[in-house]
């Protein structure tokens, strides 16, 4: 990589749209880039990253962060309080590389209240501290999920009266203590089931309560933040899948019945060898979109063989590319959310009992692979149709 195809775009960037683009697009930037780097007040626009990371790595491109602001689009990554304890890289290329930031784990039911009634905000609070330094932007999954359920809740059926107040006491304290510092919420995580038709029936809220709890909760999350955007979050609807109608006609049905949902959210966990075409993911963003809701890309990452060959990094690279083609390409994308930015601390060996890995833009040692390459051209791109004088719509950035 190197400066220069920057430099290129970004004469490109000033051909395209003349003044009249930057002038648009200036005033909305500044909020977040000016308090990226110490240097950005000085130079203007222009961020003045350091050079070499704590590790000895050179890092000269312009950061991403600042490529998708003039793009007035949010990148963002998952955040682990584990790997920003015990590695200080981790915490330089996040703060370098992104603007909006979202808790792995830490927010998650069995976290915040692994003893019922006892909510702990430290880790947490630990990614809002570092956020709050780093000019980030926080949104937050999830407030309710069949998943992640601390050992009271896991299993469990309660009467429904109970299991309504255990919902509404979580939302209302955990959303009262973050407020004003999280502008998305997930408040509903994967409720949909797999095989269609309705909702997923395991887990203990739709057990106890029944279908009504989905509209419970986002009438509780609005009620104890007006301000923030409430999404739905669910896997497998990124481009336009069956999943992704049934998700389309229910996501109707639901703001024909004034339940207040402001926004969609894509988890983008994609093999491969599997993954949709950018083309059908931006026809299913703009459909949402056209139903008056944002669209978040929300936990990206493109997992490779375990022994992948150095072709398949490549083409790993043009998924992510078309990630953002077609994130850009919709009216109201507002933010790519990436899950987690190295392979080192990455969930995807896990949870594929080690058949997949390699699938974030960092390798294990924070060298930049192909694909965040790959995002950095298509950001500091200027294609006629999507120049930086287009700002993204919603809540603002
Ligand atoms: C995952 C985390 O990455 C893991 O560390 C954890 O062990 C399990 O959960 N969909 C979601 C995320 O909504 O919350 C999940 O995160 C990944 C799938």
């Amino acid at each position: 990589m190197g400066s220069k195809g920057h430099e290129l775009s970004r004469r490109a960037f000033l051909k395209t749209t003349g003044a009249a683009g930057i002038a648009a697009v200036v005033p909305l930037l500044r909020p977040i880039s000016a308090r990226t780097w110490p240097g950005n007040q000085r130079s203007g626009l222009r961020p003045e990253p350091p050079a070499v990371l704590e590790n000895g790595f050179p890092m000269a491109t312009e950061p991403l962060r600042g490529l998708a602001a003039k793009k007035g689009l949010l990148i963002g990554t998952a955040f682990s309080s584990d790997a920003f304890k015990k590695d200080p890289v981790y915490g330089e290329v996040m703060a370098r590389e992104f603007n909006c930031l979202v808790a792995e784990n830490e927010m998650k039911l069995d976290v915040l209240q692994r003893v019922r009634g006892q909510f702990d905000f430290g880790p947490a609070e630990v990614m809002m501290a570092f956020a709050g330094r780093h000019g980030m932007k926080v949104r937050a999954v999830p407030l309710v999920w069949h998943d992640a359920l601390p050992e009271w809740a896991r299993d469990k059926t309660f009467p429904r009266s109970e299991a309504l107040d255990i919902l509404r006491e979580h939302i209302f304290t955990v959303m009262r203590h973050f407020r004003g510092r999280v502008f998305a919420w997930d408040v509903l995580n994967e409720g949909l089931s797999d095989t269609g038709p309705g909702l997923r029936e395991e887990g203990p809220w739709y057990r106890s309560i029944g279908p009504e709890y989905v509209e419970r909760a986002y009438h509780w999350a609005h009620e104890a933040d007006p301000q923030a955007a409430l999404f739905y979050n669910d896997y497998a609807m990124d481009g336009m899948s069956e999943k992704a109608d049934r998700c389309y006609r229910w996501v109707q049905e639901l703001l024909g019945r004034g339940v207040p949902i402001h926004g969609v959210g894509l988890q983008y966990h994609v093999r491969m060898d599997k993954h949709p075409q950018p083309s059908e993911v931006t026809q299913n963003i703009r459909r949402f979109n056209d139903l008056g809701l944002i669209v978040h890309i929300t936990e990206l990452d493109v997992w490779l063989p375990k022994n992948a060959a150095r072709a398949e990094f490549q083409q790993q690279a043009d998924i992510y590319r078309g990630v953002f083609e077609a994130a850009l390409a919709a009216p109201k994308c507002q933010a790519v959310v990436l899950w987690g930015f190295t392979d080192r601390y990455s969930w995807v060996p896990g949870i594929s009992n080690g058949t997949y890995d390699h699938a974030l833009i960092f390798d294990r040692d924070y060298r930049p692979k192909p694909a965040y390459e790959a995002i950095s051209s298509v950001l500091g791109n200027t294609a006629p149709a999507d120049c930086g004088a287009r700002v993204r719509e919603g809540v603002p950035l």
